[in-house]
């Protein structure tokens, strides 16, 4: 019975030196010292020796066990070790080799300059309104109180999808739309893009970006309006930005002003960038004509408001001194990377 235990103890190291893999290693095991295992088996039979022989094949019994156990473990460290090895080996990564250079994207310049009108809006209360830039007729000049022989109106000017479709030339009609959903008090602006019929040119562009806003609640008045507008132009342009209103027309705002703010280049004094004015141009304003509000449903006996449209593109060609309108649209990468 030693006999066949020392066979035993043989035969398992060598297996269990030859195997190469976890799964190998764990077959070996079991069949050795397994439930059904050799080793197992013999043990078992122990109960047919006699009282003298039991205590020595039992010693012998456990010495081989203990052998073999210790076979196990040793091979089960190399074997870990050596997959580790492959591991590191197939994950291998030379951090001296140069990286791949990916061209990161960046906020267009107009985009940034909606974000920053955006958050000063938000900033004094306003929520954000959208409209469609395929507009109705109805909405971009009726209801905005546009007579029928406007020119802004003509073929020449705007785009028509169809006689009642158009591809909204402002940002004014959001003011209907918000007016009509919305009872007072409204308090809304309204970024986007809008469309008319220029050709591109330095200053020109057929599609280009408004920002509407719209205030309509009881005892809105003028003195409310500038002090919207002051407040937007000082923290868009710099703290000692001034505002100028200049008597203008729009259809659908009475009295109606064009804005100018003082020049951000020379402070007012007349300069290049001004065109010696000391003024620059930026924005249409005024308080709602009555009819806009009758004919979107508010009563105005009751309620006043202010509305004023800022350029966005202007905005953006002047904040960053760029000299031509065309480059905001040409997607040239070189021009975009500067900002
Ligand atoms: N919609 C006018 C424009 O495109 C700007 C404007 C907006 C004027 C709101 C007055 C009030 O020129």
């Amino acid at each position: 019975m030693k006999e066949k235990l020392e066979q035993i103890q043989k035969a398992a190291i060598e297996q269990i030196v030859s195997v190469t893999t976890a799964d190998e290693l764990e077959a070996a095991k079991v069949k050795y010292l397994g439930k059904k295992g050799e080793l197992t088996a013999i043990l078992r039979g122990m109960g047919a020796l006699t009282a003298e022989e039991r205590p020595i094949v039992g010693q012998v019994a456990n010495n081989v066990r203990e052998a073999i156990e210790q076979a196990v473990s040793d091979k089960r460290a190399l074997i870990t070790a050596a997959e580790r090895e492959k591991r590191f080996e197939k994950d291998k990564l030379d951090v001296t080799l140069p990286s791949k250079r990916r061209g990161l994207g960046r906020i267009h310049p107009i985009t940034k300059t909606i974000y920053e009108a955006r958050q000063i809006f938000l900033d004094m209360g306003f929520t954000i309104a959208e409209g469609p830039e395929i507009e109705l007729v109805e909405y971009n000049f009726d209801a905005l109180n546009a007579p029928k022989d406007h020119p802004s109106r003509d073929m020449t000017d705007t785009f028509y999808i169809d006689k009642l479709t158009v591809l909204r030339t402002q940002t004014s009609p959001v003011q209907v739309r918000e007016m009509r959903a919305n009872k007072p008090p409204i308090r809304i602006i309204s970024p986007g893009r809008v469309y008319r019929c220029d050709p591109p040119d330095a200053t020109h562009s057929p599609v280009f970006h408004q920002l509407e806003g719209l205030v309509v609640d009881k005892g809105v008045s003028m003195g409310d309006l500038k002090g919207t507008l002051d407040m937007f132009a000082r923290k868009m342009f710099g703290p000692e930005t001034r505002t100028r209103f200049r008597p203008h027309n729009f259809p659908f705002t009475e009295p109606s002003a064009e804005v100018d703010v003082s020049c951000f280049a020379c402070g007012g004094k007349g300069c290049r960038f001004c065109k010696g004015e000391g003024w620059i141009e930026i924005l249409g304003a005024g308080m709602v004509h009555p009819n806009v509000l009758e004919s979107c449903g508010i009563d105005s006996h009751v309620y006043t408001g202010f509305a004023f449209g800022v350029g966005m593109d202007r905005v953006t060609i002047l904040k960053n001194n760029i000299d031509d309108m065309r480059l905001l649209f040409e997607n040239d990468l070189r021009f975009l990377s500067q900002f």
